[in-house]
């Protein structure tokens, strides 16, 4: 959700801008912009995409060796060239990009007004700009010491930059609870959202603390500083560990058909040096480190949005079956305001790829003040998730650009088994026996995902029939039930096609009234408990006409006489289906968005990390 890059060196800013934004479009957002400092200060900004932002800036100035470019995610006014980034101070002096919510705009904003200041945009951001502004022309500060102030006038998330026209050799940012990375380069440093938009520059990186300002100079000087207490902080130096390749698309059509085809491997990349079949053993450093704590919890709370919630409702069978430890799974955006009552017994999970959803990290907050223990499942290393934490793993799956999250789900889950099979067996839920035939089995996963994602040609072919339905529903048991709903979730996210998941048995609760000959009903059937269950399900969509297409494991003939469309996986261990099973789910709505000529990578209104509430 929104991007902010920003540079300040001795090459000219406005190629690296324009690079660092369309390694941002992944984030989703509605507008564009940029400005540029070379003695005049010019601002150029759209609505729309990066493009729309170059045709403009092509006929314009676009040197200088200081600027800052923007995505903007609309939370305050609609999107459009005025409310996008960057704002302007009256004086026309500074430029401001933000990213996150300024609670208490609409009191300042008040002030500001009776102080003489006139507004151009509906944004919240824009009050900032003029509470610096306003500032600066009272108190004469340095421009850092008056966003320092400023900023702590200010409730609310932000990770902003900031250029005074009359300072041209500084460039100032700021976070909380939205995040920033400093790129310190020779002589030259960038700011951004994430590294992406740096790595191809410098791989040393400062990861901005919450309530922290940095002032970077163009002597090479940089400087960080907690805003409340204004004491310079000490900076923790990392190199990142990231490619230029992973950040492109390697011959794909979209990120996230290459992303889909990269499980096999992500989920190795997650059981590496951890699980050792022929040995016996899970090791995984979050979990040695508290085995105490976690292994005696009371019960777990799963805290998660999206995806990472379906991958949680996995979980909860997992730890239940497996570890028999009490499970409950939390939307984190509901979790944060239902006064839960959480005690230092429970151990709070929180799952998340981009590790900075806010509605998470509000909730792991509140977990963490009621004296729970965080452990955390995230992808993106270093993030704000990550760093909260007690103790946690990261799951490996490199950057996942699609908006549409797929190997970060498969990361998550294998991560999430690990766990529930190293508990179950420690706590002695589990026999030797089982545990190796278990962890022999999970080392063939990544084999049998290659084998999964053959189905590729037959999966397109089903799309291609059912691809103008305008509903659909997603139907499963036990541990397929979270795929049905991630299922369904994927198809409305890039294809716009109104799903529902439902627990295949709840279908005649409700759902089986829409059924007729146009609904196409997927069932995930690769799950050998309630099999015959499962089969009268089936019996009671055909009895009704709907079109079935169902995933099976090999060799099943029952459901393949009663089905529309069979998709035929391998067979492994129950507790794994789902690692299987939704790799077809994912393909299938691809499919679907692409011949519906939807933007797979970029939905619309959707954002990669959701930073605001
Ligand atoms: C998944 O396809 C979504 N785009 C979305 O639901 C996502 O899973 C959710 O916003 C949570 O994000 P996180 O894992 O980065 O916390
Ligand atoms: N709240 C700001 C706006 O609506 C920033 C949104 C963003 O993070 O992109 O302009």
């Amino acid at each position: 959700m929104c991007g902010i890059v920003a540079y300040i060196g001795k090459r000219q800013a406005y190629p690296i801008l324009i690079k660092g934004l369309q390694r941002l479009e992944y984030r989703g957002y509605d507008s564009a912009g940029v400005a540029l400092l070379n003695g005049a200060m010019h601002v150029y900004k759209k609505k729309g995409k990066v493009q729309e932002l170059i045709n403009f800036a092509k006929t314009q100035d676009c040197e200088g060796t200081l600027g800052m470019g923007h995505t903007r995610w609309a939370t305050h006014g609609k999107p459009d060239d005025i409310n996008a980034h960057p704002h302007t101070s009256g004086d026309g002096r500074l430029t401001l990009i933000h990213n996150g919510i300024i609670e208490n705009y609409a009191t300042l904003k008040t002030a500001l007004m009776r102080l003489g200041h006139t507004f151009t945009s509906q944004t919240d951001t824009e009050v900032l700009v003029h509470l610096i502004e306003e500032l600066q022309r009272r108190e004469h500060l340095p421009i850092e010491e008056a966003v320092r102030v400023a900023l702590t006038k200010v409730v609310g998330a932000y990770a902003i930059v900031v250029m005074d026209k009359t300072e041209p050799n500084k460039l100032v940012a700021a976070r909380k609870a939205s995040p920033l990375v400093l790129g310190i380069g020779q002589d030259e440093f960038f700011f951004a959202s994430d590294a992406s938009p740096i790595v191809e520059y410098t791989k040393k990186v400062v990861y901005l603390e919450d309530e922290q300002i940095a002032v970077a100079h163009r002597n090479g000087a940089y400087e960080l500083r907690n805003i409340f207490k204004n004491q310079i902080e000490e900076p923790f130096v990392q190199q990142l560990n990231l490619t230029i390749e992973a950040l492109e698309k390697g011959g794909y059509d979209s990120f996230m058909l290459k992303e889909i085809h990269e499980q096999p491997k992500t989920i190795g990349d997650c059981m590496r040096g951890r699980l050792n079949a022929e040995e016996g053993w899970i090791k995984l450093g979050g979990l040695e480190e508290y085995e105490q704590r976690i292994g005696n919890a009371q019960r777990f709370i799963i805290a998660a949005c999206g995806t990472s919630w379906h991958a949680g409702l996995v979980a909860e069978y997992l730890f239940e079956e497996l570890a028999r430890i009490p499970v409950e799974v939390e939307y984190a955006s509901e979790l944060r305001y239902r006064n839960p009552i959480i005690t230092d017994k429970d151990v709070v999970i929180a799952i998340s790829q981009s590790g900075e959803t806010a509605d998470t990290l509000a909730a792991l907050e509140l977990a963490k003040s009621q004296g729970a223990l965080i452990y955390g499942i995230v992808n993106v290393v270093g993030s704000s998730i990550a760093r909260l934490t007690h103790a946690g793993s990261y799951i490996h799956a490199g950057p996942e650009i699609g908006v549409a999250s797929t190997k970060a789900f498969t990361g998550q889950v294998t991560l999430l088994t690990m766990m529930a099979l190293s508990l179950g067996y420690k706590r002695g839920k589990i026999s030797k026996t089982q545990y190796h035939k278990l962890l022999t089995e999970m080392e063939n996963l990544p084999s049998k995902m290659e084998q999964v994602l053959k189905v590729n040609e037959q999966v397109k072919y089903i799309a291609s029939e059912i691809k103008d339905a305008p509903n659909a529903l997603y139907l499963g048991r036990g541990y397929n039930f979270p795929v049905a709903l991630e299922g369904a979730l994927k198809l409305k996210e890039i294809s716009y096609i109104h799903a529902e998941g439902y627990p295949a048995a709840e279908m005649k609760h409700g759902p089986i009234a829409l059924i007729d000959e146009n609904m196409p009903v997927v069932v995930i059937c690769n799950n050998k408990s309630a099999y015959e269950k499962i089969v009268s399900n089936i019996q009671e969509v055909k009895a009704r006409k709907g079109i079935v297409i169902a995933v099976v494991t090999e060799g099943d003939t029952i459901i393949k006489e009663l089905a529309d469309y069979i998709i035929e996986i391998p067979d492994t261990e129950e507790p794994f289906a789902p690692l299987l099973s939704v790799i077809p789910l994912q393909l299938l709505s691809y499919h679907i968005a692409v011949m519906r000529n939807c933007n797979v990578d970029q939905p619309r209104n959707l954002a990669k990390s959701v930073t605001v509430e």
